[in-house]
C-alpha cells in the first residue's frame, strides 16, 4: 500500500436487482460499502442505456452513502447540474466524451461534487497530465464501458501504476477507482498497482450468497497480500 489509506468498496448498482433496488442498497450499506457507484449510459457514448437522474433522486432518499455518478454519455456538461441536484456526491465524465474537459471539470467543481475523470482502456495515462491537479478521482476503466460482467483487462495495471505516480508528483490525495471485471481474482492486482476504490457490480450483487458475502469476499481477497 502507498500513502493512500484504506481501500474502499463501491458496489455498482448496474448489477443490482432493480425490482429490489431499495433493499439491495440497504444490504450494501449494512455490509460495509463505502460508496455506491451509479452508471449512466446514453446509447451514444456506449451502446447501452441505463438510468438517469430520476432514479438517482430516489436512491438519494434512502441512503447516506456517497453516490458516485459515472457519466458514460456524450456532452456530459449538459447534465452535470441535474445530477448534482439529484444527489450526486462525485461525478466522473469520460475524457473521450469531452472536447472542453477543463471547462466541464470546472462545472463539476462549481456544483460542489467531487471531480472525476474516467478513462477508457485505449486512452493513455498522460492524456490526463494537464488537468490532473483539478481532480479528486480518476476512474480507470478496466473493461470497455457499456456492460457489466466483462473480463478485467490485465494490461490496465501498468496504467494504474503510471497514474498513481503522476498523482504522487503533483499532490497527495486523488482516488484511483477501478471499474470493470473486479473480483476476488483481480482486485488485489488493481490495489497493488495503486487503486484505492474497487467498483464491483457482478461480484457483489450477483454473489450466490448475497451482497454481504460478495463484499466480504472482495475484502478478504485483499487482506492476504495487500493490507
Ligand atoms: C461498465 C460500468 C461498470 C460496471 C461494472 O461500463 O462502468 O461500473 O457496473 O460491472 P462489473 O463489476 O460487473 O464488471
Ligand atoms: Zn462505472
Amino acid at each position: 500500500m502507498g500513502s493512500y489509506s484504506k481501500v474502499k468498496i463501491a458496489p455498482s448498482l448496474l448489477a443490482a436487482d432493480f425490482m429490489q433496488l431499495g433493499q439491495q442498497i440497504k444490504d450494501a450499506e449494512a455490509a460495509g460499502a463505502d460508496l455506491l457507484h451509479y452508471d449512466v449510459m446514453d446509447g451514444r457514448f456506449v451502446p447501452n442505456i441505463t438510468m438517469g437522474m430520476f432514479i438517482l433522486k430516489q436512491v438519494r432518499q434512502i441512503t447516506t452513502l456517497p453516490l458516485d455518478v459515472h457519466l458514460m454519455i456524450v456532452e456530459p456538461e449538459r447534465y452535470i447540474k441535474q445530477f448534482a441536484d439529484a444527489g450526486a456526491n462525485s461525478i466522473s465524465v469520460h475524457i473521450e466524451a469531452c472536447p472542453n474537459l477543463h471547462r466541464t471539470l470546472q462545472l463539476i467543481r462549481e456544483s460542489a461534487c467531487k471531480v472525476g475523470v474516467a478513462i477508457n482502456p485505449h486512452t493513455p495515462a498522460d492524456h490526463l497530465s494537464e488537468i490532473i491537479t483539478m481532480l479528486d478521482m480518476i476512474n480507470v476503466m478496466t473493461v470497455n464501458p457499456g456492460f457489466g460482467g466483462q473480463q478485467f483487462l490485465q494490461t490496465m495495471t501498468s496504467k494504474i501504476a503510471t497514474l498513481r505516480a503522476m498523482i504522487g508528483d503533483v499532490q497527495g490525495e486523488v482516488d484511483i477507482e477501478v471499474d470493470g471485471g473486479i473480483n476476488v481474482e483481480t482486485a488485489n492486482d488493481a490495489v497493488q498497482a495503486g487503486a484505492n476504490i474497487l467498483i464491483a457490480g457482478t461480484t457483489i450483487f450477483r454473489h450466490p450468497n448475497g451482497v454481504q458475502a460478495g463484499i466480504d469476499a472482495l475484502r478478504n481477497s485483499l487482506e492476504q497480500t495487500a493490507e
